[in-house]
């Protein structure tokens, strides 16, 4: 098979490294790819959005798949722009990418098909959306119904800080994607993200993970992207997973199905493990950074099966998946700076070591100067994976292969894995 993989970040470079192990690849391209992913195969600068160049990209290297990293190629229509063409994509279609690219479509959907989720309202000014606050008490969950990279939600522990929010979006901040704000009931617990392949018709559950999304150790500090996940969660038991395919990963792929916007690719539940069961926070149409990366580690089956089935409308042919039962844990390397202002440019070493065991490095935010110098170009730089016999053992393993690499400037988490722990 000839593959074209899409993105640049540490999920990319964790999905690649999984699909060069596949004995069915006869050649994989990434576009626009990173020096991690560009020790593993031929990269083209490709912006992950430009997509009349990645489909003739596609169509130059007779693509048998794509497959979507991020989200903004989905919003951009790549999935929609390749089924023209008859390539098959793993991502969803730009309109079924709305469970992550429009908050509102996603709680709508959900009200429409009684999915369990967080009581919200959506607004689009500031007064209907004060009548609404005086309904709740704090804390006030404020959200830009867009794409807005991860700044989009604020939790608000005051009216006072709750009416500001909703001023700040709807007066611009985001853009058009705070045109709408959505206010929703806060919910209490402890959150997982889960994943499950869909065709269009079906799904199947394909992971878990928890991540830690505060910048510093005891969950302290700004929101980030994510800065280290370990799986599997104990937290989420097999009655739990069962819970949520049932209660909200299969009605969605049936309701999407029966709505015309069928669901394809990957789908990324953030979960809210509730008194009354498992709530959706939210959906993302792709794999989670780093949650993909722990995922990869633990995949015990060939990937490209599970990739081309997905997009192809055939995951009801395939038995598993198989994870081993090995832990996994990521910690991310992040830039002086991150979240706020990431620093770039720091020369990373020692990030190329062999660190024995089954300990690896995937890239997330690096470039290569004209020296050869590794440099950190990203807020998360790069995400340090290990597995080992128990979560212990990969925490260890992860953390001494931290240790051995230097980020000048950059900082980390020390307690990824903690809550299992
Ligand atoms: P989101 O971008 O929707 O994932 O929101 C970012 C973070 O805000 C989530 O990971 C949660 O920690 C928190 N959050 C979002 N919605 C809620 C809610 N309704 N109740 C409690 N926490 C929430
Ligand atoms: N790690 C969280 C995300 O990918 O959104």
């Amino acid at each position: 098979m000839n593959v074209l993989l899409i993105g640049s970040g540490g999920r990319e470079h964790a999905l690649a490294w999984k699909i060069v192990q596949s004995p069915m690849l006869t050649r994989l391209v990434a576009a626009p790819g990173n020096p991690g992913i560009a020790e593993l195969c031929e990269c083209r600068d490709i912006k992950a959005n430009d997509v009349p160049a990645l489909v003739a990209l596609a169509k130059e290297i007779a693509a048998d798949l794509v497959v979507v990293g991020p989200e903004i190629a989905l919003e951009a229509g790549i999935a929609d722009a390749l089924a023209k063409e008859g390539i098959p994509c793993f991502g969803a279609s730009q309109s079924a990418a709305r469970l992550e690219t429009s908050k509102a479509f996603t709680k709508d959907f959900c009200a429409r098909h009684g999915l369990p989720t967080a009581a919200y309202g959506v607004f689009e000014t500031a007064q209907a959306a004060d009548a609404f606050l005086d309904t709740l008490t704090a804390p006030f969950v404020i959200k830009a119904d867009g794409l807005a990279a991860g700044k989009g939600v604020v939790i608000a522990q005051s009216r006072a800080e709750a009416d500001a929010a909703v001023l700040d979006m709807l007066g611009g901040r985001f853009g058009t994607a705070g045109a709408r704000v959505v206010i929703e009931e806060f919910m209490v617990g402890e959150e997982v993200s889960l994943f499950a392949l869909c065709d269009g018709q079906s799904a199947v559950l394909f992971g878990q993970a928890q991540d830690h999304k505060r910048a510093y150790d005891g969950d302290l500090g700004p929101n980030t992207g994510g800065m280290g996940t370990y799986s599997p969660a104990p937290v989420l038991t097999d009655a739990l997973l069962e819970q949520a395919f049932d209660e909200l990963i299969a009605p969605t792929v049936r309701g999407m199905a029966a709505e015309g916007n069928p669901y394809v690719g990957v789908l990324y539940a953030g979960l809210m493990l509730t008194d009354t069961g498992p709530k959706l926070v939210e959906y993302n149409a792709r794999f989670g950074d780093p949650e993909c990366q722990v995922l990869m580690l633990r995949l015990a089956d060939d990937i490209l099966p599970w990739l081309q089935a997905t997009a192809t409308g055939t995951l009801s042919r395939l038995s598993g998946p198989t994870f081993r039962d090995e832990a996994a844990v990521c910690v991310v390397m992040a830039a002086e700076g991150y979240p706020d202002a990431p620093v770039s440019g720091a020369v990373i070493r020692g990030a190329a070591s062999d660190f024995g065991g089954e300990a690896v490095v995937f890239h997330a935010g690096t470039t290569r100067d004209a020296d050869g110098n590794l440099r950190a170009s990203g807020g998360r730089v790069l995400n340090v994976c290990a597995l080992g016999a128990t979560l212990h053992e990969a925490r260890d393993l992860a953390y001494a292969a931290v240790g051995a690499i230097d980020l000048p400037g950059g900082f980390h988490r020390s307690d990824i894995g903690w809550r299992a722990l």
